[in-house]
């Protein structure tokens, strides 16, 4: 799955500041395993970016976030809902579509009690918040290769490493 080294879960143990992984996952589930490795990462406060084409993978990469935090057989894809809402033990993890808003109605849903409320805001369609990619912690590239193969760019912004692997 992970180009790079044998295991995404180890490769999912360090980032540098502003380095990049590369992922090709091979299926909807290896990539919803990558999102549930990538979920470790994650702490209070964090800001994830979801860029990348329609059907390119980012709700299925954040159900395995989701299905980490959350024991909940099924996360519905968000595209018809702009914001739902998860109750995670120290947090709250927000997941927002921003695909059907246009960037002037952004503002008025509210996004930034969402983004720096000091929960986990994860954001698809991220680049309707233009100018604003060094706000994130996280930025989570997704791309179609062929009907099952897709390419995952992950890019932390800071220094950011785990002691171990729970
Ligand atoms: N390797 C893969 N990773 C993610 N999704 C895949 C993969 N292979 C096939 N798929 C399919 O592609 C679609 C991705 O949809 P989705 O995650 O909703 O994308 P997005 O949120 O980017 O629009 C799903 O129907 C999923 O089953
Ligand atoms: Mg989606």
């Amino acid at each position: 799955m992970d180009k790079k080294s044998k295991s995404p879960a180890k490769a999912l143990t360090i980032f540098k500041s502003k380095e990049k992984k590369v992922f090709i996952t091979n299926s909807a589930n290896e990539t919803r395993t990558l999102g549930t490795f990538f979920a470790a990462l994650l702490k209070k406060g964090d800001i994830v970016f979801f860029t990348g084409d329609l059907g390119s993978g980012k709700t299925t990469f954040i159900q395995g976030i989701i299905g980490n935090f959350v024991q909940k057989k099924y996360i519905r894809s968000s595209s018809f809902t702009i914001a739902s809402e998860y109750e995670a033990a120290d947090f709250k993890l927000f997941h927002l579509d921003l695909y059907r808003l246009a960037p002037s109605n952004i503002a008025d849903i509210g996004i930034d009690d969402y983004l720096y409320s000091n929960n986990v805001a994860l954001i698809e369609w991220a680049q309707r918040l233009k100018g604003s990619d060094n706000e994130a912690t996280w930025i989570v590239e997704s791309k179609y290769i062929d009907d099952n193969k897709r390419e995952i760019v992950i890019r932390c912004s800071r220094d950011y490493t785990r002691l171990s692997l729970s």
